[in-house]
């Protein structure tokens, strides 16, 4: 099936048409600046706007940094809070809408790293915040928000996201001691037998990874910062053959 895939970060929101089959987009992705604020009547006008740009009518699925409930937004740590209790699927004309994060991790453990592997795999993205997917036998556990964890007293997403990383100026060494000890702290409460890191610093995982030491293997995502597109392209295609 061919959904479009879109996928609303701090940032920027990218969409492309991805074939679900093969999970591939079948069209260069198109990247807008998040408009500020980021008001869900604003980011719906760029939704609509890369609707158009790929002349698209057919079923979209969209990712959104928060927690996301059938549709209704339940939490929006990184975007404008008057997202807080709208409902997305409607805004969006009825598309699938899902967190960022678990997203990535449907992409990764259909196509990418997790493919064919039981147990419990994390995947965890590290961008303007720290986004998590769980999954148990390749089933997802939902909205975990494992980068709200405390650590050392702080919220972990403060101390170790990317965006920790740029706004304290922070060398990959520095900044791989706090995911290393933020990856510790996870794998004490999941013993997860794979972890997958995500977003947008995938891409430069032999810059910091080198450095991470843990006993549970830690490996970047095989989809970089497409999962996101290709995850929820996916999620939405899923929903729909259950429902046809
Ligand atoms: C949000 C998560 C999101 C993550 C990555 C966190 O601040 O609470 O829902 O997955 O950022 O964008």
């Amino acid at each position: 099936m061919n959904v479009l895939g879109i996928d609303i970060g701090g940032s920027g929101i990218k969409g492309a048409p991805v074939d679900t089959e093969a999970g591939e987009l079948l069209e260069e992705r198109l990247r807008i600046p998040t408009p500020e604020p980021s008001s869900p009547e604003k980011v719906a006008a760029v939704i609509d706007t890369i609707s158009r740009h790929f002349g698209w009518t057919g079923p979209v699925g969209v990712t959104f940094p928060g927690v996301v409930v059938n549709g209704v937004i339940k939490t929006a740590a990184n975007v404008d809070r008057s997202w807080i209790g709208v409902d997305a699927a409607q805004l969006f004309g009825g598309a699938t809408v899902l967190n960022d994060a678990d997203a990535a991790g449907l992409a990764e453990v259909r196509f990418g790293e997790g493919r064919d592997r039981t147990g419990t795999i994390l995947v965890l993205t590290f961008g303007t915040g720290i986004g998590s997917a769980l999954f148990v036998d390749g089933q997802l556990v939902p909205n975990t928000e494992l980068g709200h964890l405390e650590l050392n007293g702080k919220e972990a997403e403060h101390h170790a996201s990317d965006r920790a990383r740029e706004k304290h100026d922070l060398s990959w060494e520095k900044w791989a001691e706090r995911v290393e000890e933020y990856l510790r702290h996870v794998e004490m409460l999941f013993s997860p037998s794979l972890i997958v890191i995500g977003g947008g610093v995938s891409k430069k995982a032999q810059k910091f990874l080198p450095y991470v030491r843990l006993d549970t293997p830690v490996v970047p995502a095989a989809l970089q910062n497409q999962a996101g597109i290709i995850g929820a392209a996916h999620a939405a295609a899923s929903r729909m053959q259950r429902v046809h």
